[in-house]
Formats: C-alpha cells, sequence, structure tokens
C-alpha cells in the first residue's frame, strides 16, 4: 500500500513506495511490457519476431537509434562495433592483476568503469558524437572483457579479436577457442546465444536500468553509468537469478532429487528457500522470454547431445508450481532465468559466466535508456525523498553520562 505523509513541508504530500511498486520514474519509447498479458515489445516490434528473425547487433541498433536499421546502416554499426573490440594493451595488464577466483560481476563491472579511464575523448555526456563513440566502444569491448573474464577465471591467456567474424561467433571463438588452434563455433551455438542476448537487451525500469539512469541523472559518464547496472544486476534477486537456479537444481539432485519435497520448502517459506527463476514484478503471466527460452532449451540441449537431467528436475517443478494454489494465487511463473543456465551450461560456460551473459545481453538497453534520458528536457537528477522515524531532537551526551 501506499503511506501518505503530510510531514515534508517543503514539497506538500510526499508518497512512500517500497520498491518502487506504482512509482514511475520517466516516461520512455524504449519497451513496452504488459504483465498481465505476458506482451513484451523493443519499440513497438514484438519479442518472439526480434527473437525469430533479428540478430544482436541489429536489435542493439533499434534500441539504441529508435528504428530497424537499413543493410547500409546495419553494416556500417557492425564495422565500426568489430573495429573497436580490440583493448589497449595496458587494460590488458589491468584486467590480469584481479585475483582468479574473483567473481566474474565484479571484474566487469570495475573494467567497464576502468574504460572511460583509457578512453577520455568520450565522455561529454551532451555532444552527441562523444555519446555514439561510447556506445561503441562499450559495446565492442564489453564482449573482449567479458570473454577475458571466463578466460581468467581458467588462468588463460586473452585472446585477440577477429575482425571477419560476427559479433557473437567471435565472442564465442575468445572465448573458448585454444590459442593457436583453428576454432569453429557450432551453428547451432551461435544463433542459440544470439537469440537469448536478444532477449536479454532491455526490459524498461528494472532494477539495473533504473540504477543507469539514476547514476547518469546526476551527469555521470556512461561508463560509470553502466558499470552501476552491473553492480545491480549482480543480485540474485535479479540478474544474479540465472547462476541461483542452477545452484538450486544442483542442490535439489545432490539430496535425492526430491522436487516435491523442495517445493514443500519453498511453500513454507524456511529462510533463505524461494523457487529461484520464478515470478516476477511486472510479469503476472508467463514471461514471453521464458516461453522462447524454454523451447530453445529442448532443441539446443538435444542438438548439442546434452542429456542434462537438470532440465527434467526444471521441468518437474514447472509441473508442480503451475498446477500448485501457492504459486497460482501469487501468480507466480518461470521468468527470463529459470532455464536460461541450462542452456549457457550445455554451451560450456561456467555458473559464474551467466549473469555476465546477462550483462552482455542488457548493454544496448542500459545504453538505450541513459542516451533517451541524457536527451529527455523532463530529466532531472534522481532524488527520492523519505519519511524519517528516527529519534527527535536531542542534546549530545558525553562518553561518562552514556
Ligand atoms: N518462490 C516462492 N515464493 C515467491 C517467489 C519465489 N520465487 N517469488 C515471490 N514469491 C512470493 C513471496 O513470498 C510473496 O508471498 P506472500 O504474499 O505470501 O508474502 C509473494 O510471492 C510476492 O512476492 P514479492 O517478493 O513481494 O514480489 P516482488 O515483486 O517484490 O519480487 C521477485 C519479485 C524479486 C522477482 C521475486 O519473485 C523473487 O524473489 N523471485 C526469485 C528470484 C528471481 O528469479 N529473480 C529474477 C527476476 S527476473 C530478472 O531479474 C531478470
Amino acid at each position: 500500500g501506499i503511506v501518505v505523509s503530510s510531514l515534508l513541508r517543503d514539497t506538500g504530500m510526499v508518497t512512500v513506495d517500497p520498491g518502487f511498486m506504482n512509482t514511475a520514474s520517466c516516461e520512455s519509447k524504449i519497451t513496452y511490457i504488459d504483465g498481465d498479458e505476458g506482451i513484451l515489445r523493443y519499440r513497438g516490434y514484438p519479442i518472439e519476431q526480434l527473437a525469430e528473425h533479428s540478430t544482436f547487433l541489429e536489435v542493439a541498433y533499434l534500441l539504441i537509434h529508435g528504428a530497424l536499421p537499413t543493410p547500409a546502416e546495419l553494416d556500417a554499426f557492425e564495422e565500426r562495433v568489430n573495429r573497436h573490440t580490440l583493448v589497449h594493451e595496458d587494460f590488458r595488464t589491468f584486467m590480469g592483476t584481479f585475483p582468479r577466483h574473483a567473481h566474474p560481476m565484479a571484474v566487469m563491472s570495475s573494467a567497464i568503469n576502468a574504460l572511460s579511464t583509457f578512453y577520455p575523448e568520450s565522455l561529454d555526456p551532451f555532444d552527441p558524437e562523444t555519446v555514439e563513440l561510447a556506445t561503441v566502444l562499450i559495446l565492442a569491448k564489453t564482449r573482449t572483457i567479458t570473454s577475458y573474464v571466463h578466460r581468467a577465471s581458467k588462468g588463460e591467456p586473452l585472446l585477440y579479436p577477429d575482425y571477419s567474424r560476427g559479433y557473437v561467433e567471435d565472442f564465442l571463438r575468445m572465448t573458448f577457442a585454444v590459442p593457436y588452434q583453428q576454432y569453429e563455433a557450432d551453428p547451432v551455438v551461435v544463433s542459440a546465444l544470439d537469440q537469448l542476448l536478444i532477449l536479454h537487451a532491455d526490459h524498461e525500469q528494472n532494477c539495473s536500468t533504473s540504477t543507469v539512469r539514476i547514476v547518469g541523472s546526476s551527469q555521470a559518464n556512461l561508463y560509470a553509468s553502466v558499470a552501476a547496472g552491473i553492480n545491480a544486476l549482480s543480485g540474485p534477486l535479479h540478474g544474479g537469478a540465472n547462476e541461483a537456479v542452477l545452484k538450486m537444481l544442483t542442490e535439489i539432485q545432490a539430496n535425492g532429487g526430491d522436487a516435491t519435497d523442495f517445493m514443500k520448502r519453498v511453500k513454507d517459506k524456511e529462510p533463505g528457500v524461494r523457487l529461484m527463476g520464478f515470478g516476477h514484478r511486472v510479469y503476472k503471466n508467463y514471461d514471453p522470454r521464458a516461453a522462447i527460452v524454454k523451447k530453445s532449451a529442448d532443441s539446443v540441449l538435444e542438438a548439442l547431445g546434452h542429456n542434462d537431467e537438470l532440465l527434467d528436475l526444471a521441468r518437474g517443478l514447472e509441473e508442480i508450481a503451475l498446477s500448485d494454489d501457492y504459486f497460482i494465487s501469487r501468480k507466480l511463473y518461470p521468468n527470463v532465468d529459470f532455464y536460461t543456465g541450462l542452456i549457457y551450461k550445455a554451451m560450456g560456460f561456467s555458473e559464474e559466466m551467466f549473469t555476465p551473459l546477462f550483462a552482455l545481453g542488457r548493454m544496448p538497453g542500459w545504453i538505450a535508456q541513459w542516451r533517451e534520458m541524457m536527451t529527455d528536457p523532463q530529466t532531472k537528477i534522481g532524488r527520492p525523498r523519505q519519511i524519517y522515524t528516527g529519534a527527535t531532537a536531542r542534546d549530545y551526551v558525553g562518553p561518562d553520562a552514556r
């Protein structure tokens, strides 16, 4: 509910809205969600059509520039992103200084923030050419950084980009290839990963995107703003859920694979026990992204010959949930994170890489939202109010009198 207070005399009435359940922070033309109907559209285009026909860089262009590119525009955009994929040698050295066991999300946010120190010519938030340069640099180098965090966690060297390959194909090569050996990415994996990145590319004012906007509202540069978004995404209630889902499935399996017993613990609200990958603040119907991912999990795992018992377990948990009153009455359905981890695992990614892959996919959305805000005359610095509930005025007492 909303608590209304008239205590703040300077602004009149103030609403308390924990979790911003009822507060729109902005107007936006980028992404439309109808949570009751399970509808998601980027710039008006249904997610199902984009997932089937588009590519990640085309969707990035669409989100950022507002229209699907002509073939010439897309070529130029892809060429520009490709050309900037290499990182500065000093940046490589910097990346090598993180401990091996560091969580990739911590490395990733630090790395994106650090990029700003290498490209001081791309920091002005109000010059359109500079913003376009920062956009291309971030899209290009996030791919390199994401592949690097995977390799670094295994003690392997960073591979240089191959400009003749596409964005996703070369990302897979940079991530998985053995140095000096030929690597051809499996086309099934390339198109499945491309589709997953499209599905993650934007989701209006979620926790990380709101973070990007609030940091940017102080006129902080694009790198600082999206690095903050990565940190917001890392939590298990947000992007970190994909990693948490696989941990949950593995744990249930290790304890004998009893889905019914686990669901009882969820419904009994045992501390710390939630059905991860289920529920959403906005979707009160099947998450349309989850429907696409579920289909893809079936076909990708089959094509890769990856017979994963955890997929059966996940399906079993979903089946119980969809016919159980606890979940039905609360309108809890699988969200995008429920099946993604199983696909990433089959592709060869470790659990810790799942959320970085989400960040790689969400980057165009964060950039588009930041750019929209920066050019919106309505934008003001984000500065919520509070209702103070602490002590009333009192006098300081020295240590001896306490
Ligand atoms: N398992 C069990 N119960 C749940 C779950 C779940 N996954 N999600 C919500 N509930 C229950 C809550 O206990 C609460 O029950 P109550 O009314 O009896 O107290 C009710 O459903 C409402 O839940 P809230 O936490 O109030 O819903 P909110 O909108 O604040 O949270 C959230 C949404 C954070 C996504 C929540 O559903 C959750 O924690 N899910 C698991 C984590 C997850 O998958 N996160 C990924 C979200 S999608 C994304 O970020 C890409």
